[in-house]
């Protein structure tokens, strides 16, 4: 009773837009800090399934767009588990991407329609993208990297894996923009994606430094203070 917990704390953003970079910062601020931590990262390629994504990725295996879109989703769901324990234990949770990029990259995916060739549409419907992660433990808050893909691409060009090209990039953007319209604080916590998670639209655009420093003071007092409620679910709308 009235012991606290640590926070749960997401970066998401595009391919290149500095995740791995300032992910690693943030780590190196809470050591510096004295604050207990742990950084995961999704997909966690370490597992059997993790492996399964991890080979799909790279283009090696071919899987169904619904049993690549389930087995991130499986992936975050091993990690679940130890995410409340960690909290818990008072360790701050940071975690390199999660479920809003499992729904936003599943749900930029397109083909061309049949009735209007000249067209795309979705291949998976955006609401059938969100059901598998109903449930997972959610952040207390999401630091998005804000790029455009045009300026991510600068970053040395997009790489090999499988969904780094500019046109999905831009799509990703845009599911990214409305999952942060679905969480933000604007609306009545009723009718938000995870009626705890604050959303923080960082500009990713700006040097390494102060794109960290923006991300520090962001989280700072969260990470500081720690939190009495327990860990907030992501939930159906
Ligand atoms: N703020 C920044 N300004 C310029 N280049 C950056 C910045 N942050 C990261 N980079 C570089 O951009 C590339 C992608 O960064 P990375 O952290 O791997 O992105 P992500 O994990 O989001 O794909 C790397 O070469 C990295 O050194
Ligand atoms: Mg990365």
């Amino acid at each position: 009773m009235g012991s606290k917990r640590a926070p749960f704390i997401v970066i998401e953003g595009l391919d290149r837009s500095g995740k791995t970079t300032q992910t690693a910062l943030l780590q190196g601020r809470l050591e510096r800090e004295g604050i207990p931590n742990k950084l995961l990262k999704f997909p966690d390629r370490t597992t059997t399934i993790g492996q399964m994504i991890d080979s799909y990725l790279k283009s090696a295996s071919e899987l169904d767009d619904h049993v690549i879109h389930l087995l991130f989703s499986a992936n975050r769901w091993e990690l679940a588990s130890t995410i409340e324990k960690l909290l818990a234990e008072g360790v701050t949770v940071i975690a390199d991407r999660y479920a809003f990029s499992g729904i936003a990259f599943s749900a930029s995916k397109v083909e061309s329609s049949a009735s209007d060739p000249g067209t795309t549409i979705p291949k998976l419907p955006f609401e059938w993208c969100r059901a598998p992660d109903i449930g997972l433990p959610a952040p207390d808050e999401v630091l998005f990297l804000d790029i455009a893909p045009e300026q991510a691409r600068l970053r040395g060009g997009y790489g090999e894996e499988r969904y780094e090209k500019e046109e999905m990039q831009a799509r990703v953007r845009q599911v990214f923009q409305h999952l942060g319209e679905e969480t933000s604080s604007e609306k009545p916590q009723s009718e938000r994606l995870a009626p705890g998670t604050k959303w923080t639209v960082i500009d990713a655009g700006k040097e390494r430094d102060a794109v960290a420093e923006n991300m520090w003071a962001s989280v700072q007092s969260l990470v500081r203070g720690g939190l009495t409620q327990p860990v907030w679910k992501t939930v159906a709308e």
